[in-house]
């Protein structure tokens, strides 16, 4: 009863709770760390030992990243969201939207990215896995399905952060929702 009145008052206090505010900020930044230096290192002038020490540490990151993932997620769909008392009907839909195509994409490339790996999947020296695939097109289609995603992300991302620049320069407190 009392999580109950709880979740109601925080739908209405326009804000997400502690635990849903606390899994986007660290999603975030593992997000936008790998994205940024997974881009980097494929830059030319990168050197060879930069590159294996960025391309390690993210496997280990990301992999770890994956049940993390999946109980913001399931939280998400638990707990929903608080409601929108400044955007039209329109608006909130389409942040829905954006927002749902945003889960999907980390989905996909956090999959193909595990699927892709033709090396053991170490994860810092605590556990490894075997690649999942064994089939070479088959790892070479994901490899594509990394690289394709990983860009509509970054695309996706930049769209995030543009809206709701946009939305507080016309005074719609957003970013208030999440911190
Ligand atoms: C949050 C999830 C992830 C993000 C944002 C991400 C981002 C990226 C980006 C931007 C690249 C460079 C793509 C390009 O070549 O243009 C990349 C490459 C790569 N990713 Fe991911 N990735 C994620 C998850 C994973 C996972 C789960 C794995 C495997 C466990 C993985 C393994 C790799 C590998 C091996 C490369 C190639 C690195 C190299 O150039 O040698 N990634 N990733
Ligand atoms: C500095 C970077 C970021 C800022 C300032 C930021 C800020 C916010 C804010 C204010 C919200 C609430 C929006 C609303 O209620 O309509 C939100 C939601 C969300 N953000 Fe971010 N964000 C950032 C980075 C990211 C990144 C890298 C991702 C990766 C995909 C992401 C994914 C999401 C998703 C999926 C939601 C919807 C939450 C839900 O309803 O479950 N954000 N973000």
């Amino acid at each position: 009863m009392f999580i109950v009145l709880k979740m109601a008052i925080m739908r209405h206090q326009n804000k997400y709770s502690l635990t849903a505010r606390l899994l986007h900020w660290a999603s975030a930044l593992v997000i936008m760390w790998a994205t940024l230096s997974g881009f980097m290192i494929t830059l030319p002038g990168t050197s060879e030992h930069t590159k294996e020490l960025i391309a390690h540490f993210n496997v280990a990151l990301t992999a770890l990243f994956i049940p993390f993932f999946c109980w913001r997620v399931i939280h998400r769909m638990l707990k929903g969201a608080p409601v929108y008392n400044v955007l039209s009907n329109k608006e909130a839909l389409l942040a829905k939207v954006v927002h749902i195509i945003l889960y999907l994409l980390v989905g996909v490339v956090l999959f193909s990215g595990l699927l892709m790996m033709d090396q053991d999947i170490v994860v810092f020296n605590v556990f490894k896995l075997d690649p999942l695939v064994q089939n070479a097109s088959w790892i070479n289609m994901f490899k594509s399905l990394h690289e394709f995603t990983t860009r509509l992300l970054a695309a996706g991302i930049v769209l995030h952060l543009l809206a709701l620049v946009k939305h507080e320069i016309v005074g719609h407190k957003i970013l208030t929702r999440m911190v």
